[in-house]
């Protein structure tokens, strides 16, 4: 059945997939909803945009995606809150990113009211896809990548914007041991860190998996010029706590402006907890532990919300950090965001938009 609603045309499933999936039992990044939607670029604007059974594209073996990696990404999650109304959280600071990202890497914008309407549409459309449980959540994967037939290295004239979901569950990660990663780098201003692109992810792969192999999860990534600079962990943002205060890395080009790391900011300093945004030194780190005043490490973001950071190993020295339940900011800050996507939580800032 083929229906219009708004400038999205919409093409339903005949049957819904729902019924197969346990929801008790969602492994991240496997299962997928029945729908997503579609928006092609060609002759310098945006069209056909179209709601569709969830399905394979196929791709022309010259498709310049595949050669010269102009591929963007977002991650973010739809929930439900406590009287059922489907809930986003920043749609719009998402739709920003995509086309930050877009602008560095030589792609087509989509508008953002677009984008905002594309993902509200979508969600309610699947929303009984979205797993009820505090923590568990909708995630929501919208994507744009180059389409033109074509070799040769240039900005390609066609892309294509998709938008698909996938239920994950409650997020319990373990904490992770963490190594300071000297022999490669994410990021460096001027580069590609700040964008979510894709092949940052795949430029990352290496390290992450020397340092699986002696043993860490993941690694913490330095600066270029400084190398005594923290960056980030694996693929979110870091916080630290020294002495009561929050530290984060200032977003200096090099690294991703998170959405997580943001909302953290502001409720930390909503609650009047001292937070600076700042360059942090290993040294800082190591000096902090051996006066006894490193109470927390944790990365932020959208997936995890927080993962809490047990182990850091910079060169001899192996930095440990205080047991989970010994902590006060990465807690409090993963039960206000997870409380915040289900109501349990006062939407002081007005970030939920209700679908
Ligand atoms: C490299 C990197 N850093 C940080 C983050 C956290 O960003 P956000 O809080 O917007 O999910 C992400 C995830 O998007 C990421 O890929």
């Amino acid at each position: 059945m083929t229906t219009a609603t708004s400038n999205i045309r919409v093409e339903r499933v005949q049957q819904s997939r729902l019924q197969d999936v346990d929801f008790s039992n969602l492994p991240f990044g496997k299962i997928f909803s029945d729908h997503m939607f579609v928006s092609d670029y060609r002759d310098g604007e945006w069209t056909d945009d179209r709601i569709i059974p969830f399905g394979h594209f196929t791709m022309h073996p010259a498709s310049m995606v595949l050669h010269y990696g102009q591929a963007i990404f977002e991650g973010m999650k739809a929930s439900v809150h406590e009287d059922g109304t489907p809930m986003l959280m920043r749609p719009e600071e998402h739709a920003k990113r995509l086309n930050a990202s877009a602008r560095r890497m030589m792609m087509a914008e989509f508008p953002e009211d677009r984008f905002v309407e594309a993902v509200s549409q979508l969600v309610a459309m699947d929303k009984d896809w979205i797993p009820p449980q505090e923590g568990s959540a909708l995630y929501l994967r919208p994507y744009m990548y180059a389409t033109d037939e074509f070799i040769g290295v240039r900005p390609s004239e066609t892309y294509r914007f998709c938008i698909f979901t996938a239920p994950v569950g409650p997020y319990y990660a373990k904490p992770v041991r963490l190594v300071v990663e000297e022999k490669y780098v994410r990021a460096t201003p001027g580069g590609t860190g700040e964008a979510k692109a894709a092949g940052n992810y795949a430029g990352s792969l290496r390290a992450v998996h020397e340092a699986n192999a002696k043993g860490f999860d993941q690694v913490l990534w330095m600066g270029v010029e400084n190398k005594q600079q923290i960056q980030e962990v694996g693929t979110m943002n870091v916080f630290f706590v020294i002495d009561g205060e929050v530290i984060t890395p200032v977003t200096d080009g090099a690294i991703l402006k998170g959405i997580t790391r943001k909302m953290f900011i502001d409720i930390l300093k909503g609650k009047g907890i001292p937070v600076s945004e700042r360059l942090i030194t290993i040294d800082e780190v190591v000096d902090a532990f051996e006066a006894g005043k490193l109470q927390e490490i944790f990365g932020a973001g959208t997936a995890a919300v927080v993962s809490h950071v047990s182990e850091l190993q910079y060169r001899d020295k192996l930095i440990t950090v205080p047991p989970v339940e010994e902590r006060k900011i990465g807690p409090m800050l993963k039960r206000h965001i997870d409380g915040l996507r289900v109501g349990k939580v006062e939407d002081t800032h007005g970030w939920l938009v209700r679908v």
